[in-house]
């Protein structure tokens, strides 16, 4: 189990970091909003952000549905503390909770949506497969997940961009990434509809965006 987890840059120390790293040099901005946008979530429905770091997709969901009912969670306290400090900041209502994604504390079905960022290159392959397994259970039958991650490299430039990645986070958890496996892993885990929809260039590699979904 995770219980041992790699916070969000990599060391604990990095934490107070993330934020400013992720908007000046990853095109945060464009690849959220873009997630955002992908999920396409309603009025009424309830989403989690599943590895949620310190808010900053969670508080766009709220934003672009303020009728839906949105929850974070993560492992890190100490990036969960950041989190709440940005949401009471934000003026939204979204309630966070400390728990592991290969065990969610959720009842089946009980999410239409289910987004994550940036949080399966932190896993190991059986933690990914585990964790995907869990989004599953969560998901209502035709519920979705949409991810933004690190995927397979374009070219030889972004391959090697993303060797910064793999010193920082470790090879053992990025290699499915950049080998191209989440669709596979997807649907291993039971889910229908699986796509890459975008592949955006950045300066430490290429970040896809997938949505798979729960079949009826
Ligand atoms: C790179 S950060 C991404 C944060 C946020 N989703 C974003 O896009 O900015 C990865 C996050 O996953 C969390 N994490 C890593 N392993 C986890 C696990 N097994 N269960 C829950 N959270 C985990 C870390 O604490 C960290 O906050």
């Amino acid at each position: 189990m995770a219980e041992r987890f790699i916070p969000a840059l990599g060391h604990a120390w990095l934490t107070r970091f993330y934020d400013p790293v992720l908007r000046w040099t990853m095109r945060e901005a464009t690849f959220k909003s873009r997630l955002v946008a992908q999920a396409d979530v309603r009025p009424g429905h309830r989403v989690l952000d599943l590895g949620c770091g310190t808010a900053t997709l969670t508080i766009l969901v709220k934003r672009s549905q303020p009728d839906a009912e949105v929850v974070g969670l993560d492992g890190d306290p100490e990036v969960l503390r950041r989190a709440a400090a940005k949401i009471a900041a934000a003026g939204v209502d979204i309630a966070l909770s400390r728990g592991w994604s290969d065990r969610l504390p959720h009842e089946d079905g009980c999410f239409d949506r289910v987004v994550t960022s940036l949080l399966l290159h932190h896993l190991s392959s059986e933690a990914k497969r585990r964790t995907l397994a869990e989004v599953h259970r969560v998901l209502r039958p035709g519920g979705q997940i949409h991810i933004a991650d690190w995927g397979q490299a374009q070219d030889v430039v972004m391959r090697g961009a993303f060797l910064a990645i793999q010193f920082l986070d470790g090879f053992a958890t990025t290699t499915d990434n950049v080998r191209g496996r989440l669709p596979a892993m997807l649907r291993d885990a039971g889910f229908a509809e699986v796509r890459e929809t975008a592949r955006l260039r950045t300066i430490f590699g290429t970040l896809s965006l997938y949505r798979g979904e729960r079949p009826r």
